[in-house]
């Protein structure tokens, strides 16, 4: 992952370091790098997780219904796969948002009658909260404990809270979020994290046709786009800063070569943003903004993925267009 540079903030000597100081950090370390990026998990705020909502109820974003189907149509066979490469354990998801899909798994291991804690982890705690009064009405038997907070932080947590065998989900294509050598260090460091026979169930979004991928991002109705503003009015709104909207273009793209699709946010014209008081940002016309990258892979590369990160492929659930994997992998 990225490793945070502080930049010097108005001090107050003795203040805590908060979640706001982090997002103010962050946005102004990218801001001011010479290819401007933000960094995609900001996207998640409370109208943010409702666009998002919205987006995996485009028509034209495959992604959702294609691993729902794996996850309805095989829930079973993933748990006796989870069953006999782990026996018992305890389930945790990163990023779990709604948890639609991993429900489905969560009832079968139910059904199975596998005791088990569920340990869902999200960047948003409007999802945890949402998720602790949700949840227990749909699974009353479930045990359940929700953490909010970035990946790493939460499962040092949940190291502290479960002794069982690790099940880790990390579903949605979530992992698409990371270039491909970003994603090696990600895994590996997940892997330090877990032991030698805990597993990983990864969502992977395929490569097929690029026309597919590119209208993914590029919804009609245009709720992508506003997805991609409304960090921009996050920013506005938290670190009083002054986006004018109107100045940019939402510019997706997909590089069928790399498996990159990457959105970015066109400036219209020369033009400075201030953030408070103290920072000024000048876009040349046309200089674009990268926002996020959904990178695709082919089944062999998941594989490649893993033999490097210290993981063993054991299996491998495909929905029926073979548009979406999600890939079973044993810690070694
Ligand atoms: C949540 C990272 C899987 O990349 O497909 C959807 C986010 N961005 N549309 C993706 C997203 C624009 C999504 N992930």
């Amino acid at each position: 992952m990225r490793t945070t540079t502080v930049i010097q903030t108005p001090a107050t000597p003795g203040k805590r370091k908060t979640a706001s100081d982090d997002f103010y950090n962050d946005v102004v370390k990218g801001l001011t790098a010479p290819q401007k990026y933000l960094d995609p998990k900001y996207f998640y705020d409370a109208a943010g997780d409702q666009l998002f909502q919205q987006i995996m109820q485009c028509h034209e974003y495959y992604l959702t219904g294609c691993e729902m189907e794996i996850l309805s149509d095989q829930s079973a066979t993933i748990a006796a796969a989870l069953e006999k490469y782990a026996g018992t354990f305890d389930v945790v998801e990163l990023g779990a948002g709604d948890a639609t899909k991993s429900i489905r798994l969560l009832q079968q291991l139910h059904t199975n009658g596998i005791d088990y804690t569920y340990f869902p982890i999200d960047i948003s705690g409007n999802v945890i909260r949402q998720l602790e009064t949700t949840l227990p009405v749909k699974l009353p038997q479930l045990q359940l404990r929700g953490l909010n907070g970035e990946y790493f932080d939460m499962l040092q947590l949940v190291n502290g809270y479960s002794t069982k065998k690790k099940v880790l989900l990390f579903m949605g294509a979530n992992i698409g979020n990371f270039n491909m050598a970003t994603a090696r260090s990600f895994c590996q460091q997940l892997r330090q994290y877990l032991q030698p026979g805990d597993l990983l169930l990864t969502g992977f979004d395929l490569k097929k046709h690029p026309q597919i991928i590119l209208n993914a991002y590029n919804d009609s109705a245009g709720i992508t786009r506003a997805f991609n503003f409304n960090l921009l009015q996050r920013i506005n709104r938290e670190l009083q800063a002054d986006f004018n909207l109107s100045k940019f273009e939402h510019f997706p793209t997909y590089d069928p070569g790399t498996g990159a699709c990457k959105s970015y946010l066109v400036s219209l014209e020369q033009q400075a943003v201030h953030i408070g008081t103290d920072v000024s940002i000048t876009f040349r016309e046309n200089e674009a903004l990268y926002m996020e990258i959904s990178q695709k892979y082919t089944p062999e590369e998941t594989d490649q993925l893993a033999a490097q990160t210290g993981f063993k492929p054991v299996a491998r659930f495909f929905d029926s267009k073979k548009w979406f994997v999600d890939c079973l992998w044993k810690c070694i």
